[in-house]
């Protein structure tokens, strides 16, 4: 075949993923073609605020026209609204536990990192980010994975909607030149209101080629590559309490700066034999690479507590379950507590399906609770340490389920 016809099938099997990816997302998110956040129920919020139900009812009342409300739903913005009313009547920081500066809480950064393709970084990242956002944290989710999946996840097209201005190839562009951008910019608003996305494409090797570059050139100074996602961060200010990142699965530049951003490092892996050998190669490079890293600069990572987290678990497969055993026994708390259930639901996450913060049960309720609970508690076991990091004890679920666990 001459090698003007591969170009060509090339380009041609391109174009036709592309428009089946756009219109598989135009079909998920019918009629709009935009995602959109569901309501949220009375019963749903009085539990995301641990208050009683009059309390939502009443504030429904309150919001509405002629003071006479018949709604049961409230949209994700109310929610946020009733958080800052109870806030300001109560001082409860559990309801509105946006980090305060000037006590040196700290911007958390969290990166979902693994060279192992499909251990459920995506899924992971996106799920904790919105898991966050009930929680009422302001959240800034990077992409900086050229694939786009959480991008996708979040209802853009990678390949249509995400160009160097939205995405992290913007800063990268303008630091190589020696500049800055506001790096607001390049962080957009999402359809969850406290969710901003730095979004990813294939645009993003561009980041990756600028970085490469850099660090070829053996340029340290004046700025130093590695520093490139923590300088991007200080630059967006105090408008976010938690940072999540999600990374390609593989040693890269962009996954490298994301190391030395990290306060958390959480590593999701599947309780299989080939993911579980992975994973043990993946630590064996972070102890090298930040072992070298340290010894050459004398400058320590700021990453405080790395975590593996056992995901899309199957407690009926006995095989998983002897797996995630025995690395419970020799890991102890370098594992996150419990394990991220498999679920239908996410089957073919990444084209604008649901997710489980999304997605709203008509059938097979207390399996869906299962699941969800399951992804909670993993969750709270990583807020519980940017809490940590804020110098926070425990919320009073916290230490609900510590309890229930001992
Ligand atoms: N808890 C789960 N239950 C069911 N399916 C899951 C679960 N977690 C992840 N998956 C599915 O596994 C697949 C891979 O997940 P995901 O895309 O999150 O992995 P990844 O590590 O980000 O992949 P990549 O390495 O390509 O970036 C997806 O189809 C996703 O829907
Ligand atoms: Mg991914």
């Amino acid at each position: 075949m001459a090698q003007t016809n591969l170009v060509a099938t090339y380009q041609r099997i391109a174009d036709i993923l592309r428009s089946t990816q756009r219109a598989a997302i135009e079909f998920e998110n019918a009629p709009d073609k935009r995602k959109r956040l569901r309501t949220f129920s009375i019963q749903e919020v009085a539990s995301l605020l641990a208050v009683p139900h009059r309390e939502v009812t009443a504030f429904l009342k309150t919001i509405d026209e002629k003071g006479g409300s018949s709604r049961t739903r409230l949209t994700f913005d109310e929610i946020n609204h009733l958080r800052r009313e109870l806030f300001g009547r109560t001082g409860n920081l559990d309801l509105l536990p946006w980090r305060r500066p000037n006590l040196s809480e700290g911007l958390a950064t969290i990166v979902f990192t693994n060279f192992k393709g499909g251990s459920a970084k995506t899924t992971s990242s996106v799920h904790f980010a919105q898991y966050l956002a009930r929680a009422g944290y302001r959240v800034l989710l990077i992409d900086l994975d050229s694939q786009g999946s959480a991008t996708a996840q979040f209802g853009l097209d990678p390949s249509n909607e995400v160009g160097i201005e939205n995405s992290f190839a913007a800063w990268t562009a303008a630091r190589e030149k020696g500049k800055t951008i506001d790096a607001l910019s390049i962080c957009q608003r999402t359809y969850w209101p406290s969710i901003d996305l730095v979004a990813a494409g294939a645009v993003l090797t561009q980041a990756e080629e600028a970085l490469a570059r850099r660090s070829a050139s053996g340029q340290m100074e004046p700025v130093l590559y590695f520093d490139e996602l923590s300088s991007f961060l200080t630059a967006t200010g105090d408008i976010y309490d938690v940072v999540v990142v999600d990374t390609r699965p593989d040693v890269n530049m962009l996954m490298t700066i994301a190391l030395h951003a990290a306060t958390c490092l959480v590593v999701p892996t599947r309780a299989t034999m080939t993911d579980l050998s992975s994973t043990g190669e993946f630590f064996a490079h972070l102890a090298s690479y930040v072992g070298d890293f340290e010894e050459s600069f004398g400058v320590r990572l700021p990453t405080q507590v790395a975590r593996i987290m056992i995901t899309a678990y199957d407690p009926t497969d006995r095989s998983q379950e002897a797996l995630a055993g025995l690395i419970r026994e020799r890991f102890g708390e370098a594992i996150l507590p419990g394990e991220f259930l498999h679920s239908r639901i996410m089957g073919t996450a990444g084209f604008g399906k649901e997710t489980l913060y999304e997605y709203e049960p008509t059938t097979d309720r207390a399996a869906y609770n299962r699941v969800l609970a399951s992804a909670n508690g993993v969750h709270q076991a990583i807020e519980a340490h940017i809490r940590e990091a804020w110098g926070r004890g425990p919320t009073n679920e916290m230490q609900h389920a510590k309890a229930v666990r001992a």
